[in-house]
C-alpha cells in the first residue's frame, strides 16, 4: 500500500468505477473504445496523443488482405521471426482476427492508403513474405490512427479520460486487484488519486526508455510492468528486447526513426568507407532479421566506422511525399535525406517481453487485464515481426473489452460525475541523475549485444541504484531492469533479441518461453551476484 495515503483527494465522483484502463496509446483507447458504452476511466500520464509509443510508428499494421496473402502466411512468418518461442495459438488468433480489426480502424476514421480500385493499399516490410502493411501516407500510420481514435473517444460520452495521472500502484484486495492509485503529474507529483475499480485494464506501454538510445518516448520507462510485477503478476521474456537497427543518430533523445520500409524500398547501409556491410552477413543484406541488422550496425559503429543510410537512389527526390516524417526530422537535423546518407544507430524500440496474458488478456492477477506492449502474450516470440505490434494491440484490447462484458454485466449508471480534468503542461519528469545512469547501463550492459561478465555488473549496478533510491515513483521502472537482466543472465543462449558473445548460438534446451515472478527475480539476484548462482555457461 502506497505510503502516501494521506494525501489522497477525491476526484470528482464517488464509488467504485466499472472498468480502469491504464494507459492512452493505441491499445488503452481501443479497449475503451470496444467497451462503449459501458463507463470507462482511462488514466494517462501525458495529454493524449503525447507520450504513446503508438503515435510514433511509422510503418502500419500487417494484416493479410491482399490477394494471394493468407492468415496461415501470416503466422508462418512471425513463427519464424519468434525464432522458435513463439506461441502458435495466439499467433494464429492475432493473424486471423487482423482484418476484423482494420475493419473496426476504418469505423473509427482511420485513413488507410488505399489504391486505384478503392482497396487497401499494403506494402512490405523486412521477413514478410507477402506485401501485408497496411499504411497510411506513407509513413504516418501511427499518428493518423492515434488521430482517429482520440477523436473519437473524445466523441464517446461513457469514455472519461483522466489526463497527467501516472499510475504507480495496483491495489489489491486478498488476491483480487481492485483499482489504482495514481500520481498527478501535472501537480508536484506529491497529489494522488485513489480509484476502486472492478476491472483494472493495464495498457501502459513498453520499456525503451530504460536505454540511452531508444526511439520510445520518454514515458516508456516500464514502469507498467514494475508495478504489475510488484502486485504479484507472472511477468514472461523479459529478456527480449528488440533494437530497431535504423534510428537516425544525430544526438536527439529519443532519437527518431528511420522506418524501416526505407529499406523495403531498397535503401542500402554503408560504412564510413562506402562498404555495403550487410551483404556479407546475410543473404537478404539490408531485409535481414532485424536483429541481424541491428547487430551488424552496432559492430561499425563500435568500430568507428559508422553506418549510414542511402536513400538517394531508392527514394531520392520522392522523400518528402513518400515518407514525409522521417524526411521531417533529417530536415530538422540538416540533412536532406533526398541527397544525403543519413546516419543510423540501433535503439531500443519494442519490448517482447512483459506481463503475461492468456488469449483474453487476462493476467494471473483476478481483476488484472493487460494489452499492448506492456504485456507478453507469446504472440512475438524472441523477436516481433514488423507492424505486428499494432496488430497485436488492438487485437488483444478488442478480446478484452469481450472478455470483461461475459464477464461482469455492465452497470445501469455512470459510477461517476462529469467531466475529465484536462492540463496544458503535461511533460514527463526530467531523467535524475540516477535514472542516466540506469539507462547507460542498460544500453551497456544489456543491448544489442550483451556479455556475462558485463550482464553480472549491469545487475549488481542495479541493485545499487535500487539500494540508494526508494522513490516509489522509481521503483516500478528499476524493478523492470532487474527483472530483465536478472532474465538475461539465466538465459544461456542466443535468440532473437537477446545475444550473447559468450554464447552466441541457439541452444534447444532453452527453445521455451521464461517466466519470472518479483520473488523469484529478487532472490536470484542475490544468488547471481554472491556467486551461489553460477550463470556463465
Ligand atoms: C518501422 O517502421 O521500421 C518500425 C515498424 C515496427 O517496428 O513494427
Amino acid at each position: 500500500m502506497s505510503e502516501q495515503l494521506s494525501f489522497l483527494r477525491p476526484i470528482s465522483g464517488t464509488g467504485t468505477d466499472d472498468v480502469v484502463i491504464v494507459g492512452g496509446g493505441l491499445a488503452g483507447l481501443f479497449c475503451a473504445l470496444k467497451l462503449a458504452p459501458r463507463p470507462v476511466t482511462v488514466l494517462t500520464a501525458a495529454s493524449l496523443g503525447k507520450g504513446a509509443s503508438s503515435a510514433w510508428a511509422q510503418a502500419g499494421i500487417a494484416a493479410a488482405v491482399s490477394p494471394g496473402d493468407t492468415v496461415e502466411k501470416h503466422v508462418a512468418d512471425t513463427l519464424e521471426a519468434g525464432a522458435g518461442i513463439v506461441d502458435e495459438k495466439i499467433a494464429r488468433l492475432m493473424a486471423s482476427e487482423a482484418a476484423d480489426r482494420i475493419s473496426d480502424l476504418l469505423g473509427f476514421g482511420v485513413p488507410f492508403d488505399r489504391d486505384l480500385e478503392g482497396k487497401l493499399a499494403v506494402s512490405r516490410e523486412a521477413a514478410h513474405s507477402e506485401k501485408r502493411i497496411v499504411r497510411v501516407r506513407g509513413d504516418m500510420a501511427g499518428r493518423a490512427i492515434m488521430e482517429a481514435l482520440i477523436t473519437a473517444v473524445r466523441n464517446t460520452s461513457s469514455i472519461r479520460v483522466l489526463e497527467g495521472y501516472a499510475v504507480q500502484e495496483i491495489l489489491k484486495q486478498g488476491k483480487s486487484v481492485s483499482g489504482v492509485i495514481a500520481r498527478d503529474e501535472a501537480g508536484s507529483g506529491q497529489n494522488k488519486i485513489k480509484l476502486d475499480a472492478k476491472a483494472v485494464v493495464l495498457a501502459a506501454g513498453g520499456v525503451g526508455h530504460l536505454y540511452s538510445v531508444t526511439t520510445n518516448p520518454s514515458e516508456a520507462r516500464g514502469s507498467g510492468v514494475g508495478m504489475a510485477a510488484r502486485a504479484g503478476a507472472v511477468m514472461a521474456d523479459m529478456e527480449f528486447v528488440q533494437f530497431h537497427p535504423t534510428a537516425i543518430d544525430v544526438g536527439k533523445d529519443p532519437s527518431p526513426l528511420a522506418t524501416e520500409a526505407l529499406r523495403g524500398h531498397g535503401a542500402t547501409l554503408h560504412n564510413s568507407s562506402g562498404e555495403r556491410f550487410m551483404v556479407a552477413l546475410h543473404e537478404d543484406a539490408e531485409l535481414a532479421p532485424r536483429d541481424i541488422v541491428a547487430r551488424g550496425i552496432f559492430e561499425q559503429v563500435k568500430t568507428g566506422k559508422g553506418a549510414f543510410l542511402d536513400c538517394t537512389k531508392s527514394v531520392g527526390e520522392s522523400f518528402a511525399d513518400e515518407f514525409p516524417t522521417v524526411h521531417g526530422y533529417c530536415m530538422e537535423s540538416g540533412i536532406d535525406p533526398s541527397t544525403e546518407l543519413i546516419p543510423v544507430v540501433p535503439a531500443a524500440h519494442y519490448f517482447m517481453g512483459g506481463i503475461l496474458t492468456d488469449a483474453s488478456g487476462r493476467s494471473t492477477l483476478d481483476g488484472l487485464w493487460a494489452c499492448g506492449e506492456v504485456t507478453s502474450t507469446g504472440a512475438h516470440g524472441a523477436n516481433r515481426l514488423a507492424s505486428n505490434s499494432l496488430l497485436e494491440a488492438v487485437v488483444f484490447a478488442a478480446r478484452i473489452a469481450e472478455d470483461i462484458s461475459e464477464l461482469m454485466p455492465a452497470p445501469k449508471l455512470i459510477p461517476w460525475s462529469t467531466g475529465s480534468l484536462p492540463h496544458d503542461d503535461l511533460e514527463a519528469p526530467e531523467d535524475t541523475e540516477a535514472m542516466t545512469l540506469l539507462r547507460h547501463t542498460m544500453s551497456a550492459e544489456f543491448g544489442v549485444v550483451r556479455d556475462p561478465k558485463g550482464m553480472l555488473e549491469g545487475l549488481k549496478t542495479i541493485l545499487d541504484i535500487e539500494e540508494a533510491n526508494k522513490l516509489q515513483r522509481f521503483e516500478n521502472v528499476l524493478i523492470t531492469a532487474k527483472l530483465i537482466a536478472v532474465s538475461a543472465l539465466i538465459r544461456k543462449e542466443s535468440r532473437g533479441g537477446h545475444f550473447r558473445t559468450d554464447l552466441p548460438d541457439e541452444n534447444p534446451e532453452f527453445a521455451h518461453r521464461s517466466y519470472l515472478t518479483l520473488e523469484a527475480a529478487n532472490k536470484m539476484a542475490l544468488d547471481l551476484v554472491d556467486g551461489s548462482m553460477v550463470e556463465a555457461g
